[in-house]
């Protein structure tokens, strides 16, 4: 009796609209898009959706930079963003973008919704305004230390370090990244929505059992700790949906966003008579959906948004499952190491079935990062891939095609090896099932090691050569063509253009998961193609090398955050790089001031006596104007002493002192630390 298949909702998270897709990025793409094509392949009504993050500040800055209007910059980076996805073989059923008519109208109606329960508030509140610009500062437009762990350079919103959430007025040493002016704190009227009111609610999803134990312990910490309020809107200039009822105010971006997922799969009920929106996401809705996100944004999913879709009388997800980081060579993804591999350049070089299987082997269900160890990739796909799985058909084949016109043989020579390759079937079903599936792939690859096995202890090509073993080979290849066949369907969702190849090989229909009860005899195959080239580190080293070109590229386009014109940095630019060798060449010397005196008739100069450790050298200095030199006298400074002797209308001066500032009064001559003494060399 056939089951009724469950109709499953699955999303990984939208990204931003701002730049290209890289292979982190390419980790929950991945782990999603197996996911789904295992549940697919199950025969469950299984949706994939996805769509661009295209709201906020930083994308309106994007497209500023580059001198498009947001709309050209979000069209431009979506067409980028199908394209790469399709190059690694993620096969959405719906990608979207959240500046859509959709998402538009989800977003008023679960705005209204909260509102009208009295879950949106207004309050006045502080904000940073630029007092050069006058304008109010959005979060991506200020930058300070993280309140919580100290970090330098993080944007007003959150910290990219710790990822604790706070509002831009809580950064420490903020400057604005439009004007570089310290901002100042101005009242405005803003909507929270009332996270509070949330509490109990999120008490019971969070313990519900669905959620992994790492975000669920994450959670309990931001609940114990209590809820905050939280502000949904933005001033202008932002790019986003203007709130209906306070015009010149605009949704934050993290408000619309995941109403992005209701409102891509919406576009996609629109497309598709058998998909109804409400079925999907009302209340009491009995199709399962599922979020696969990155660790980094568990705050937004795990708490704003089921407390928004309770508000709003929407269903909250059945599971939210993140995921690590990725890290290259165990370190952070680097643009200089070249290790920040955009998916379009990975593709440039090497199949995206490596990579899938690579990350496959990699990934459980827990928040674990996971390295691309570029040495261990290569060698992992060639041993398994190559070695292991196509060698299987590529060894049997052959002597199907020469000597039994390509046919398979009537029986199964095996009937028990079979078996155990059927039976395993379920224990792989779980694992995929339940996201863990590094151990599906090791349960696979023991599969494989005994075909491989099976295969060398019946000795095709020694028999082959025996008439009256010609059976024997013909039942250990069909036997053997019978194992492949089975590990591919369970390779299927790991491997989808392989596994199309594979069946093209076989001459059968696309391969389900029961497929693998069925075996082939009496059948007829097509020529058998190379199913997987080895990986060469060759090609590996090139795309790290383009990485890294294209990171320097691209850096020396990027225009640089404006400074304040007070800025002793905007008076005096940063000049020329010089070598390290240029550098040492430097002899600076630390040195005592024995006498200063004025100079007759110089208007700037002092005439310095200084004492180098055992040498005295006579240096004329321009610091008349800040200093008395009766109070210089007996103090430490540094000087270059290689400096060639310049002859001047004064005298010889035979080195220089260090002093920095604009001039005037504004002089300051460099003084060591106590400890030093006079000819030390300063390194
Ligand atoms: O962190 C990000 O990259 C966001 N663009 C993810 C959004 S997920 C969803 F909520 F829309
Ligand atoms: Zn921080």
């Amino acid at each position: 009796m056939s089951r009724t298949p469950r109709d499953i909702l699955v999303t990984s998270a939208l990204p931003y609209a701002n730049g290209p897709i890289h292979l982190g990025h390419m980790l929950e793409y991945i782990q999603t898009d197996i996911w789904v094509r295992y549940q697919k392949m199950r025969g469950e009504k299984c949706t994939y959706i996805c769509a661009d993050d295209a709201h906020g500040a930083a994308i309106m800055l994007k497209a500023e930079q580059l001198g498009l209007t947001p709309e050209q910059q979000i069209a431009n980076v979506k067409q980028e963003h199908e394209r790469d996805f399709a190059g690694f073989h993620v096969g959405f059923d719906n990608f979207h973008s959240t500046h859509s008519e959709e998402n538009r109208e989800l977003s008023n109606l679960i705005y209204q919704r909260n509102k009208d329960k009295g879950y949106i508030v207004s309050r006045e509140i502080t904000q940073l305004f630029d007092p050069e610009k006058e304008m109010f500062l959005a979060d991506r437009f200020v930058k300070g230390e993280c309140p919580k762990c100290g970090a330098a350079d993080q944007y007003g919103d959150n910290c990219e370090v710790c990822s604790a959430t706070y509002a831009a007025t809580e950064l420490k040493n903020p400057f604005s990244t439009v004007s570089g002016a310290t901002p100042i704190e101005k009242p405005t009227t803003q909507l929270f929505f009332d996270l509070p009111q949330f509490q109990t609610m999120l008490q019971q999803w969070t313990r519900s059992g669905t959620l992994q134990e790492g975000i669920a312990n994450k959670l309990n910490e931001w609940l114990e700790a209590g809820l905050q309020q939280w502000d949904i809107s933005r001033e202008a200039p932002y790019f986003g949906f203007e709130i209906p009822d306070f015009p010149g105010k605009y949704f934050y971006v993290w408000l619309d966003a995941p109403i992005g997922y209701m409102a891509s799969f919406k576009n996609l009920c629109e497309q598709r008579d058998d998909l109804d929106f409400d079925h999907y996401w009302s209340k009491d809705s009995k199709a399962e959906l599922y979020h696969f996100i990155g660790k980094d944004i568990i705050n937004f999913h795990g708490l704003f948004w089921p407390a928004m879709l309770t508000g709003a009388d929407f269903r909250t997800p059945t599971g939210v499952y993140a995921h690590g980081f990725v890290t290259v060579n165990g370190q952070k993804m680097s643009k200089s190491r070249g290790t920040f591999i955009k998916a379009e350049t990975y593709l440039q070089h090497l199949n995206p079935e490596y990579l899938r299987y690579y990350y496959g082997v990699k990934l459980s269900n827990r928040i674990d990062d996971i390295d691309l160890n570029l040495e261990d990739f290569a060698q992992r796909v060639n041993t398994d891939l190559v070695n292991k799985l196509v060698n299987i058909a590529s060894r049997c084949a052959g002597f199907i095609k020469k000597k039994f016109d390509n046919t398979l043989a009537d029986s199964i020579a095996d009937p028990e090896l079979l078996k155990e390759f059927q039976d395993s079937g379920d224990a792989i079903a779980d694992f995929y099932e339940n996201r863990e599936f590094g151990q599906a792939m090791r349960l696979i690859m023991a599969l494989a090691d005994k075909a491989n096995q099976y295969i060398d202890e019946r000795k095709p090509w020694v028999y082959i050569k025996q008439e009256d073993k010609q059976e024997h080979v013909k039942d250990t290849c069909s036997m053997g063509i019978n194992l492949f066949r089975i590990l591919m369907v369970y390779m299927k969702p790991i491997l989808p253009v392989m596994t199309t190849d594979a069946e093209a090989f076989l001459n059968i229909e696309a391969l389900n998961w029961n497929d693998k009860d069925q075996p082939l005899t009496n059948h007829i195959l097509n020529k058998f193609k190379p199913l997987m080239q080895r990986v060469e580190m060759d090609k590996v080293n090139a795309m790290v090398e383009q990485s890294k070109e294209e990171a320097a590229a691209a850096a020396a386009l990027k225009p640089k955050a404006p400074l304040d014109p007070n800025s002793p940095l905007a008076q005096e630019p940063i000049a020329e790089e010089i070598s390290f060798d240029d550098f040492a060449k430097i002899d600076l010397r630390i040195v005592k001031i024995v006498k200063a005196e004025h100079v007759k008739k110089a208007n700037k100069l002092l005439q310095l006596t200084l004492d180098l450790g055992g040498e005295e050298r006579i240096v004329f200095a321009g610091i008349k104007s800040a200093y008395n030199p009766e109070d210089l006298e007996g103090k430490l400074t540094v000087m270059v002493a290689n400096l060639a002797p310049r002859k001047m209308k004064f005298g010889l001066s035979e080195g220089m002192v260090l002093a920095a500032g604009p001039g005037g009064e504004d002089i300051y001559i460099l003084s060591p630390d106590s400890g030093a003494v006079p000819g030390m060399r300063v390194k």
